[in-house]
């Protein structure tokens, strides 16, 4: 039998997972896995951290810390918080591990002695104050197709172009902010021209059956014609390149982390890993739109390349984006659900999530999450469809039949069949093939979708057994019949409880622990031989005469209105507390004030030129009273990585307490001791359970950094700024 083997990109351990990373890769990519293991095909479900590049070193020096510390923390919560979830990775492994350090070398190595890469000479962008070269992310610049004024060295975000540092216009140090200079490296490049000649456009070419999105996009790649790429980097965090003399250079984040997909099968199947990369083993890349350059074009060149018969990928179903109650998810702005936040708040709604996010998933193109909608389809389809539908039966089971299904009569009449016949408007219902007919109608297309990586549409079809249910319930009325036939109750009922049953059963890949508990309520401990009949057998589900149901629960909750307006009260926060750096790139406070923060205003509005608000009269104006401040203490807020709690003095009988999304850019002992300029009567907010007083100015120097809008020299705390 043939192996599939699932890859889902391996996330920056720069940060924990939000819903817009489980919508488009980890529960499709999950989902997936689990179908083709009930299937009976043999599979691995590989993924882990991404623990090199610039994201994971930038963050680093914002927190003062070393970048393994960043990853050791995030593996960690990341890892969990998949686990707890439900996504059943066999193995989740992380590219710092020493095995994948030596298979990424190993493979940089074959690769150089069959005479792959090109060693190229250049001069490249270098911090000569940091004295540090400048890759990727470390340098930013205005793009040269969109005019973002923040554009990376590998990446417009805005537009998003991949880019090289080249072609960047204006280009700054992220690190210091001064303009760049050349200094000459050497670097390997993979001469991805050549490749596209003799095997990129003919392989791309024939791949008839993959997404339209994916298509699309490595078509334009190829039109435009490939360059030749580098594949290492003169940087200190990362694989070191294991060539002689090549100090200071490590591996090339995007050549090495998909590396870390054999490393991870590796460490899964130290002796037997090679099988899954080799012969006719079935590889699945399920990742986000803008990995989709590295995995179908330079990670297949890669294996390509690499010869030894190894396979390249099969299907790439890569997914667009989703975007959170009108706004695109930003991790900067901490506008985003975190995962590891949601399992803390909602510990029991983890299918919920599940349910909701495929409900929802940007397959062909961006889509959005909001609570109430979340709550909605929580409340109108799991808990007023199926969980009404799990519970009519369950309870109507016990209390005709003390919970053991009955030995029944045929009634030709009362086939669910029947109903399923009217519902799809189909004439060629024959009641000796009841079974067939439900079987084909109804789970035959839920496996046919999910073959076809269409898991909205799967789940919806999943959905309309259950309504198929409730729809026969409503029409034939057992609760009424009973007083009248008891035979053809029993009927009525056992077919229900069948069809329970296979709705308990198909439901499995996409609400696995939902599923389990639907299986504890229906008596059945062992799924396994029922899995086997309904998946690989293909057969409509039937209990047996005289099996007993445990008692009845509820499958689902509603969510009432006071947990989802707290979810929204959280962002809510965020925008607040982003509303606090949104201050800095304003016009107000160079004119407010005369300080060095004023000037790298007036300069960053030079760089960016933010839209000036509506003019305000002079009264608007006069309606602000901002002070100065000194701030005597700060701490950071619990649970909430961007806060910081400032106790500020501004010369009134009590400090101020003033929360402030600054934690990012400022340790709490930096903070100490500054003179700030605050919004004194702003009115008070609560954000994360503390009420803020006020409002703190702040500027956005050249790289982006924070720093405080303070007068130059000290002033008695509390004095008006004028
Ligand atoms: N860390 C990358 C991202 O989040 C994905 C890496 S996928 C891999 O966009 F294949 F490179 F591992
Ligand atoms: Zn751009």
């Amino acid at each position: 039998m043939a192996k599939t083997l699932i890859t889902a990109a391996l996330p920056y351990a720069n940060g924990p997972v939000h819903i817009g990373h489980l919508a488009g890769v980890y529960i499709p990519a999950d989902i997936y896995a689990r179908f083709q293991r009930l299937m009976g095909e043999e599979v691995l479900f590989v993924c882990g951290s991404d623990e090199h590049g610039v994201p994971i070193t930038m963050r680093a020096r914002k927190e003062g810390i070393t970048p393994q510390d960043v990853v050791n923390r995030y593996h960690t919560i990341i890892g969990n918080s998949f686990a707890d979830l439900g996504i059943s990775f066999d193995v989740y492994s992380r590219t710092s591990s020493a095995i994948h350090k030596e298979m990424a070398q190993e493979f940089f190595k074959n690769l150089l002695d069959k005479g792959v890469f090109e060693e190229i000479k250049s001069e490249q962008y270098y911090d000569a104050q940091e004295q540090q070269f400048l890759a990727d992310r470390y340098i930013l610049g205005t793009c040269p197709k969109c005019s973002n004024p923040d554009a990376y060295g590998d990446q417009c975000e805005k537009c998003g172009s991949t880019l090289s540092p080249s072609e960047l216009l204006s280009p700054r140090s992220a690190l210091s902010g001064t303009p760049p200079q050349l200094k000459e490296t050497t670097n390997w490049y993979l001469p991805l021209g050549q490749i596209q000649e003799s095997f990129l456009n003919d392989w791309i070419n024939s791949k008839t059956n993959w997404k339209s999105n994916v298509l699309g996009q490595c078509k334009s790649w190829l039109n435009d014609g490939l360059k030749s790429r580098a594949m290492t980097r003169d940087l200190d965090w990362g694989i070191p390149v294991p060539v002689p003399n090549a100090e200071g250079k490590v591996l090339y984040v995007w050549f090495e982390a998909p590396i870390g997909y054999i490393s991870a099968t590796k460490e899964k199947l130290p002796e037997d890993w090679q099988s899954w990369w080799t012969g006719d083993s079935k590889l699945i890349h399920f990742i986000g739109k803008d990995n989709i350059v590295f995995h179908c074009i330079i990670f297949p060149a890669m294996l390509h390349l690499r010869g030894d018969d190894y396979v390249v990928p099969t299907q790439v179903p890569a997914n667009e984006f989703l975007n959170l109650e009108g706004q695109k998810i930003s991790t900067s702005r901490n506008w985003a659900v975190w995962l590891n936040e949601y399992l803390e708040e909602l510990p029991n709604r983890k299918d919920e999530l599940r349910f909701v996010l495929t409900s929802i998933a940007p397959e062909t193109k961006d889509s959005e999450f909001t609570w109430k909608d979340f709550q909605t389809r929580v409340n109108s389809e799991l808990v007023g469809i199926l969980g009404n539908f799990a519970n009519r039966v369950m309870v109507l089971m016990h209390k005709y039949y003390t919970g053991s299904v009955p030995t029944v009569e045929f009634f030709e009449s009362y086939l669910i069949g029947k109903t399923a016949a009217s519902l799809l408007g189909k004439e060629n219902f024959v009641p000796t093939s009841n079974n067939r007919f439900l079987y084909e109608n109804y789970i035959a297309p839920v496996k046919q979708l999910i073959s076809e990586y269409r898991f909205r549409d799967a789940q919806f079809s999943l959905m309309e057994l259950a309504r198929l249910g409730n729809k026969y319930l409503a029409d034939l009325e057992p609760w009424k019949l009973i007083k009248s036939d008891e035979k053809a109750t029993a009927f009525i009922m056992r077919q229900s409880c069948d069809l329970l049953l296979n709705l308990a059963t198909i439901m499995e890949p996409f609400m696995p622990e939902a599923s389990k508990r639907l299986m504890k309520q229906l008596g059945v401990e062992d799924s396994r031989t029922l899995q086997q009949q309904c998946w690989i057998d293909n057969e409509w589900l039937s209990l047996t005469d005289g099996h007993c149901l445990n008692s009845a629960e509820l499958l689902f909750q509603k969510i009432e209105d006071d947990i989802v307006e707290a979810q929204i009260q959280k962002l809510n926060a965020s925008l607040i507390a982003n509303s606090t750096s949104a201050f800095t790139v304003g016009d107000v406070n160079e004119k407010l004030v005369g300080s060095n923060a004023a000037e790298t205003v007036i300069s960053s509005i030079e760089d960016s030129p933010e839209d000036i608000k509506p003019l305000i009269e002079f009264p608007d104006f006069a309606k602000i009273d901002l002070r100065v401040g000194t701030v005597i203490a700060c701490e950071k807020v619990e649970k909430a990585d961007k806060l910081l709690k400032l106790t500020v003095e501004l010369g009134e009988r009590e400090p101020r307490t003033i929360v402030s999304g600054i934690a990012l850019h400022f340790s709490p002992e930096e903070v100490i001791g500054n003179q700030v300029v605050v919004v004194a009567n702003l009115a008070p907010r609560k954000m994360r359970g503390i009420e803020s007083q006020g409002m703190i100015l702040m500027a956005e120097d050249a790289t982006g950094k924070l720093v405080f809008v303070s007068p130059k020299s000290m002033v008695i705390a509390g004095s008006g700024v004028s």
